[in-house]
């Protein structure tokens, strides 16, 4: 989803005093062949989180080799029963990979369509672009899954947190009516993201 390159390389110059759309290119003199290598993504995130599961990202910010590329990817693992929660990322189409265990993977379509598979080692999915999805770990140990997106900077919006776990935080009038409970609901979900 990301525009086209204007030439083969465009390594980011992260701490550019400068802002565009995207990041200025570092000196072509200043590139070496290790600003097209990343390992990253190598070893387990730490999942002992309340999801429990882990997102390390191999995007522009961590990889600035991918500048103006139109392309990254992620490292997802799960414990048990780990969840990567209902999100969507709002520049890029997502397809994955299945490395190890058992994963139920689902997406929602704008009419409201849900589609969802379970998905083992070898095999892959596409999320189209801006829709929200999820993985759940549905097998009985481990799972890790590589995703990759048409894009240097896909972003993430996590529902869960962005609904009940913002800063500012959404006003109790706006989730209670647009949830249809009450202010007591919508207090209990906020409190189990504040720490
Ligand atoms: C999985 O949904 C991911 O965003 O890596
Ligand atoms: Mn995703």
């Amino acid at each position: 989803a990301d525009p086209d390159p204007l030439q083969d390389f465009c390594v980011a110059d992260l701490k550019a005093p400068v802002s565009v759309n995207g990041f200025p290119c570092k000196p072509e003199a200043e590139v070496t062949s290790d600003d097209f290598f990343f390992d990253g993504l190598s070893k387990e995130g730490n999942t002992t989180n309340i999801f429990g599961w882990s997102v390390t990202a191999a995007n522009v910010l961590a990889f600035p080799g991918l500048n103006s590329l139109g392309i990254s990817m992620n490292r997802v693992d799960f414990t048990a029963g780990g969840l990567n929660p209902p999100h969507s990322h709002p520049r890029a189409t997502e397809t994955g990979v299945v490395i190890e265990g058992k994963l139920l993977v689902g997406f929602v379509t704008t009419s409201n369509v849900f589609h969802s598979k379970v998905l083992t080692a070898g095999q892959m999915f596409v999320v189209p672009r801006g829709l929200v999805h999820f993985q759940l770990n549905v097998g009985e140990g481990k799972a890790l899954l590589f995703t990759a997106f048409n894009s240097h900077l896909p972003g993430s919006a996590v529902l869960p947190t962005t609904l009940f776990a913002s800063s500012p935080s959404i006003p109790d009038d706006v989730l209670t009516k647009a949830f249809r409970v009450g202010k007591d609901v919508i207090d209990n979900i906020k409190s189990k993201f504040s720490s």
